[in-house]
């Protein structure tokens, strides 16, 4: 019988997303192109996913190559590329052991796991209570968006998970209740990314990771959205002078072939043990041929020392910008992680920015997010400023 090819009435899709009217078919380094050949300068990068910009060469002929030998197989068995992605991620991290899943989600679902099985297992404290953070976003499973401490997230989803609670961010005082909680672990983003772009205070931050050393609280950071060179170094961490017990990251691991992973202490991962968690393409050949090649191109190339310079030049076009528009109250974030606090709403100038083929992203109603690919050139910078100021000026004149 020949296949049913009929089109209903109704999108075949769930409406889980507002989308935007155009439909891309190809990308290359910055750029993206619709069906309709119009070619936008993408500074959104798949949301900090394609960090090494579109298609990179050096992943697309690793993939190229692990497509003609094995695609999926059992984590029963040895993967070498898993093997030398999780020697390379802990190498060049505070962690020491790595589980592979696939998404962001379900490396925050990992993380808190494994803070719970450790507290029960290793430790045998019995606290299994995570603290997570206001305006922090950790994933869309139930645990994580119980974890997310925003109520839009987790509306119509109740019952929620038990386990979870949440403190201000950025807050010095409120980190006094820690001690009176006692949590197996915090669970910490260090620039809030779907928040609003809003980098945690460095002072606090060190208070923060004091009070889990001296109290026995693992200290986990959700670098999922900052990980993988987007603020300048290949964890946002490193900036900040600590050490966490767990990191979770995803989105930019495999250049948009999906990835995730959680980097563990020695001691931490011990709460996992052969049966207590798993995933059936977690950290499979394909994917890990993927990350692999995306962390040693990154570690390898000059790209993290790009990053920083870039970052000085792409500060500057937005300071002017700023200066110019006085509905730009402020300037946020790390690296090339962004974010403009504006006085007008954010989708507006995000669809306005359409238009003239650029793609940029909110975060929240008032906050533009600005996330080009680490790659990103200075004519590009300058090219995405006029079409931002395009867009400005569009809406000023009411257009
Ligand atoms: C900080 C942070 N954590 C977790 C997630 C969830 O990742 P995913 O959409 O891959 O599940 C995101 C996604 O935007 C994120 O920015």
């Amino acid at each position: 019988m020949a296949a049913n090819t009929s089109v209903s009435q109704i999108s075949p899709v769930m409406p889980t997303y507002g989308r935007f009217p155009i439909t891309l078919v190809k990308g290359k380094g910055s750029y993206v192109w619709d069906n309709q050949e119009e070619k936008y300068l993408d500074f959104t990068s798949g949301i900090a996913t394609c960090n090494l910009g579109h298609v990179p060469d050096v992943v697309k002929e690793k993939l190229e190559e692990q497509l003609q030998n094995l695609w999926h197989c059992s984590n029963l068995y040895n993967i070498p590329n898993q093997e030398q992605l999780a020697a390379l991620l802990t190498v060049n991290s505070c962690g020491d052991q790595v589980f592979f899943c696939n998404s962001g989600a379900e490396a925050n679902e990992a993380a808190i796991k494994l803070a719970r099985r450790y507290a029960n297992k290793v430790k045998g404290s019995g606290s299994s209570e995570v603290v997570t953070f206001e305006q922090s976003f950790h994933g869309r499973t139930l645990a994580t968006l119980t974890a997310t401490g925003q109520e839009k997230i987790q509306q119509g989803f109740s019952p929620l998970m038990p386990g979870f609670s949440y403190l201000p961010f950025n807050d010095s005082e409120a980190l006094e209740k820690l001690q009176a909680i006692k949590p197996a672990a915090v669970l910490l983003e260090l620039v809030q990314g779907e928040g609003g772009v809003i980098p945690a205070n460095p002072d606090w931050v060190k208070k923060l990771a004091q009070i889990c050393k001296d109290n026995g609280i693992l200290l986990m950071v959700d670098e999922i959205q900052t990980g993988i060179g987007r603020t300048g170094t290949l964890f946002a961490y490193e900036q900040y002078g600590i050490e966490p017990d767990v990191i979770s990251i995803a989105k930019g691991l495999g250049s948009g072939f999906p990835i995730g992973a959680i980097i563990a202490k020695e001691e931490v991962a011990k709460g996992f043990e052969p049966g207590s968690h798993g995933s059936t393409f977690g950290g499979n050949p394909l994917a890990t041929a993927a990350g692999l090649a995306t962390v040693t191109h990154i570690l390898e190339s000059n790209l993290l020392k790009h990053v920083t310079e870039i970052t000085a030049y792409f500060d500057q076009q937005l300071q002017d910008l700023k200066e110019k528009y006085l509905f730009i109250k402020e300037i946020r974030g790390i690296g090339l992680l962004k974010g403009l606090v504006i006085e007008t709403n954010a989708l507006e100038i995000v669809q306005k920015a359409i238009t003239n083929k650029l793609l940029i992203l909110t975060a929240g109603t008032n906050v533009i997010r600005i996330l080009p690919p680490l790659t990103v050139t200075k004519e590009e910078i300058n090219e995405f400023a006029n079409k931002l100021e395009s867009a400005f000026q569009s809406i000023e004149k009411g257009a």
